[in-house]
C-alpha cells in the first residue's frame, strides 16, 4: 500500500480567516485567532507541500481524511470496485468528518466505468412539502438569515442514503452491509480525534451547544474533545447498522424516519414521514464536452443541473479553447480566465435551477458557438466591468438567440465551510468523483436522535428574491425559489476527464461558488497546462464570480501578478485558501494511479 497523509492543518481556520478577510469581520477574526493559537504551524509555504502525487499501480482513493481513504482502499483490496469503495468511503466520511461527510445531507456522484458507461447520481436534498417561497421572510418583509442556516427549519429532506444505495445497486458488486462495516465500526468503537477535528469542534461550540444532542455528542457535554480522545457515536452506529440491514427503507420509512420526524415535530422542523417516503434520488445524463489540446483529444464528463458547476465549467472551457494559456505567473492567462469566470457566473445567476421544475437552457449554455460570442466580449488587455456584463442569451448554432430571457441578478461571495470531495479509481479503471455536503460546516448544527447531523441546504435556494442568501451571499434567479420537492441549486461539480478516450483525471472540490473556479483550474492545470498531478492541485487558485466585481486570489499568488491585474483594472482581494481538491490522475505512460490529495487540508491519498 502506498499512502500519504498531509500534516494536520485547519481548514476551518482557513475558512474563518477567509470570511474575515472578505468582510473585515472583527468577531470572526478573533475566533480565527483563538483557533490559530491551538494549531501547529501550517507548512510555511506551498514550497513545503508535497510535490509528487502518491503513485500506485492498481487502485487509489483520495479524500480529506486518512480513515475514510483507508475504508475505501480496504474495499478495493478486497476485490470491490470503485463504486463499492466510494460508498464505503462516503459512509466512513459521515463518521470521521462530521462537518461535511454525512447521512443527513446530500451529494452528487459521477461514475465512469472502464467500459465507457457514465452515470450521474443526484441525491441532492429536496424542500419539504410544507416549505414555501417566503418561509424565511418575516412579517416586516425582512429575511431571517439565521433561520435558513441554523436549526430545524433550515433542513431539507436528506438524499445521501437513497443515493448511495442507488449507486451501489446500479454498479456495485458488494452488499450494503459489507461496504458499511468500517463506518459502523468507526462509529461504535470510536476513532481518535485529530488536532484539526478538536479545533474545529471547539470553534463550532457556540452553534453546536444550542442543540442538546449535538452538545452531548460533539462537545462531550461541554467538556470538549482534545486531540487523541476517542469520539464514539453509538446512536449513529445503531442507525448505520439498521441501514446496513434494511437499506434506505429504514432511513425513509423505518425506525430512522420515525426518530427523525419526531425530532422535527419537537424542534419545529418541517420534514414529515411523507416527505421522507417520497424522496427520490435521480439518475441524470452526464454533461459531456470535447477539446483538443497538446496533440490529444480530451473529453470532460461533468455534473448536470441541479448542479450549476458542470454547465459553467463547459461554458468556460469552450470560451478558453482558442485562448493561449501559459500558467498562473502570466498575467494575460489569469486575466483571460478571470474574465471568463465573470461571464459564466453571470449566466449561472440568471439561468441555473432544478431542471425538474425550471427550463434551464443547458444546450445553449454549453454550445461552443455561444461561448465564442461571449468570449468575443473580452478585452484581452482591460478588465470588463460587471456593471456592464450581463447574462447572455444562450443558444445553439443555427438557432437564433433571443428566446431565452436573462433575468438580472446579482451574486456576491462568502465562503462557508464545509463540503467534501473524494475520488476513487479501481484496478479495472472504473472511476468515481463524488462531492457531498451538509452545506455549512456541521450543517444546521442539529443532530437527530438517530445520531447524525442534519443539513442546512435550504439556504441554497433563493431565500428572498433580490436579497443575498445567508451563507454565500448569493443572489440567484427566481427559478431557484423555494418550493415543495424542488432541489436547491448547487455548485458541486464532480468531474472526470478522458485523454484520447482513456480515463485521465478525476476531480472536484468543496467551497460554495469557488467550487466552480477551483475545479475549472484543476482541469486547466492538467489538460491545458500539462502540469504534474500534484502540481495541478498545489497551484495557486483564483476566483471571480461576476459580482462582487473582484478577483479573489490565494495569499501566496505572486505579488507581481496582483499588481499587473490591478493595472489592467481588476480589483483584487487576497484570501487564505480556496477549495480542497482530492484528485486522482492516471499516468499515461505507466497507467499508474496518481493520488493528489489537497495539502490545504488533512488530505490523504492511499493506493495499492
Ligand atoms: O451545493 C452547494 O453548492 C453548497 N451547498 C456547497 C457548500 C460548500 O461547498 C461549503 N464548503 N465549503
Amino acid at each position: 500500500m502506498t499512502s500519504r497523509t498531509f500534516p494536520s492543518y485547519s481548514c476551518l481556520f482557513c475558512a474563518i480567516l477567509f470570511v474575515a478577510l472578505l468582510f473585515g469581520a472583527a468577531p470572526l477574526f478573533t475566533q480565527a485567532q483563538t483557533a490559530a493559537e491551538l494549531r501547529p504551524p501550517p507548512p510555511a509555504s506551498r514550497d513545503a507541500w508535497p510535490q509528487q502525487a502518491v503513485r500506485a499501480p492498481h487502485g487509489m482513493v483520495a479524500t480529506d481524511e486518512p480513515l475514510a481513504s483507508r475504508a475505501g482502499l480496504e474495499i478495493l483490496q478486497r476485490g470491490g470496485n470503485a463504486v463499492d469503495a466510494a460508498v464505503a468511503t462516503a459512509f466512513a466520511l459521515a463518521v470521521v468528518e462530521p462537518s461535511a461527510g454525512n447521512i443527513g445531507g446530500g451529494g452528487f456522484m459521477l461514475v465512469r466505468l472502464a467500459d465507457g458507461r457514465t452515470t450521474f447520481f443526484d441525491y441532492r436534498e429536496t424542500a419539504p412539502g410544507k416549505a414555501s417561497r417566503d418561509m424565511y421572510i418575516g412579517a416586516d418583509g425582512t429575511l431571517d438569515k439565521q433561520a435558513s442556516v441554523i436549526g430545524m427549519r433550515s433542513v431539507a429532506v436528506p438524499g445521501t442514503i437513497a443515493g448511495l444505495e442507488l449507486a451501489l445497486k446500479t454498479y456495485g458488486t458488494m452488499k450494503l452491509a459489507a461496504v458499511m462495516e468500517t463506518a459502523i465500526r468507526l462509529a461504535s468503537e470510536g476513532f481518535p480525534v485529530s488536532e484539526r477535528l478538536a479545533r474545529e469542534l471547539e470553534s463550532q461550540r457556540p452553534d453546536l451547544q444550542r442543540f442538546s444532542i449535538s452538545r452531548r455528542i460533539f462537545l462531550k457535554d461541554g467538556h470538549l474533545f482534545r486531540a487523541g480522545d476517542t469520539l464514539r457515536q453509538p446512536e449513529l452506529a445503531a442507525a448505520l447498522q439498521r441501514i446496513g440491514k434494511l437499506g434506505a427503507a429504514d432511513f425513509y420509512r423505518g425506525e430512522t424516519a420515525r426518530l427523525l420526524t419526531e425530532d422535527m415535530a419537537r424542534l419545529g422542523g418541517l420534514i414529515t414521514l411523507e416527505d421522507l417516503a417520497n424522496y427520490q434520488p435521480k439518475i441524470r445524463e452526464v454533461l459531456h464536452a470535447k477539446y483538443d489540446s497538446g496533440g490529444h483529444a480530451w473529453e470532460v464528463l461533468t455534473a448536470p443541473p441541479p448542479s450549476s458547476g458542470g454547465v459553467a465549467i463547459i461554458e468556460a472551457l469552450n470560451m478558453l479553447q482558442s485562448v493561449p494559456l501559459k500558467g498562473w505567473e502570466d498575467v494575460e492567462s489569469v486575466h483571460m480566465v478571470a474574465e471568463v469566470m465573470r461571464r459564466i457566473f453571470a449566466d449561472r445567476a440568471a439561468y441555473l435551477a432544478d431542471p425538474d421544475f425550471a427550463n434551464v437552457p443547458v444546450a445553449g449554455l454549453i454550445d461552443p458557438c455561444y461561448a465564442k460570442e461571449i468570449a468575443a466580449t473580452i478585452d484581452p488587455r482591460r478588465a470588463s466591468s460587471s456593471k456592464v456584463i450581463r447574462a447572455g442569451s444562450p443558444h445553439q448554432c443555427g438557432i437564433s438567440a433571443g428566446n431565452a430571457t436573462a433575468p438580472q441578478t446579482i451574486v456576491s461571495l462568502g465562503e462557508g465551510p464545509h463540503t467534501t470531495h473524494f475520488s476513487v479509481v479501481d484496478a479495472a479503471g472504473n472511476a468515481v468523483a463524488s462531492t457531498t455536503t451538509l452545506n455549512n460546516s456541521y450543517g444546521s448544527h442539529v443532530t437527530s436522535s438517530a445520531g447524525f447531523l442534519l443539513n442546512d441546504e435550504m439556504d441554497d435556494f433563493t431565500t428572498q428574491p433580490g436579497v443575498p442568501n445567508a451563507l454565500f451571499g448569493l443572489m440567484q434567479s427566481d427559478a431557484n425559489a423555494i418550493a415543495p420537492r424542488h432541489r436547491p441549486l448547487s455548485s458541486m461539480t464532480p468531474t472526470i476527464v478522458l485523454r484520447d478516450g482513456k480515463l485521465s483525471f478525476v476531480t472536484g472540490s468543496p467551497g460554495g461558488p469557488t467550487i466552480i473556479s477551483v475545479t475549472l483550474l484543476s482541469i486547466l492545470n492538467w489538460m491545458r497546462l500539462g502540469m504534474e498531478a500534484q502540481a495541478a492541485i498545489n497551484a495557486p487558485r483564483f476566483h471571480h464570480q461576476w459580482l462582487p466585481d473582484r478577483i479573489l486570489m490565494e495569499r501566496d499568488f505572486p505579488a507581481s501578478i496582483e499588481s499587473a491585474l490591478n493595472a489592467r483594472g481588476h480589483e483584487t482581494k487576497r484570501v487564505n485558501r480556496m477549495g480542497l481538491v482530492n484528485a486522482i490522475a492516471i499516468d499515461p505512460a505507466t497507467n499508474d494511479r496518481l493520488g493528489a490529495a489537497d495539502p490545504r487540508h488533512e488530505g490523504s491519498a492511499q493506493g495499492y
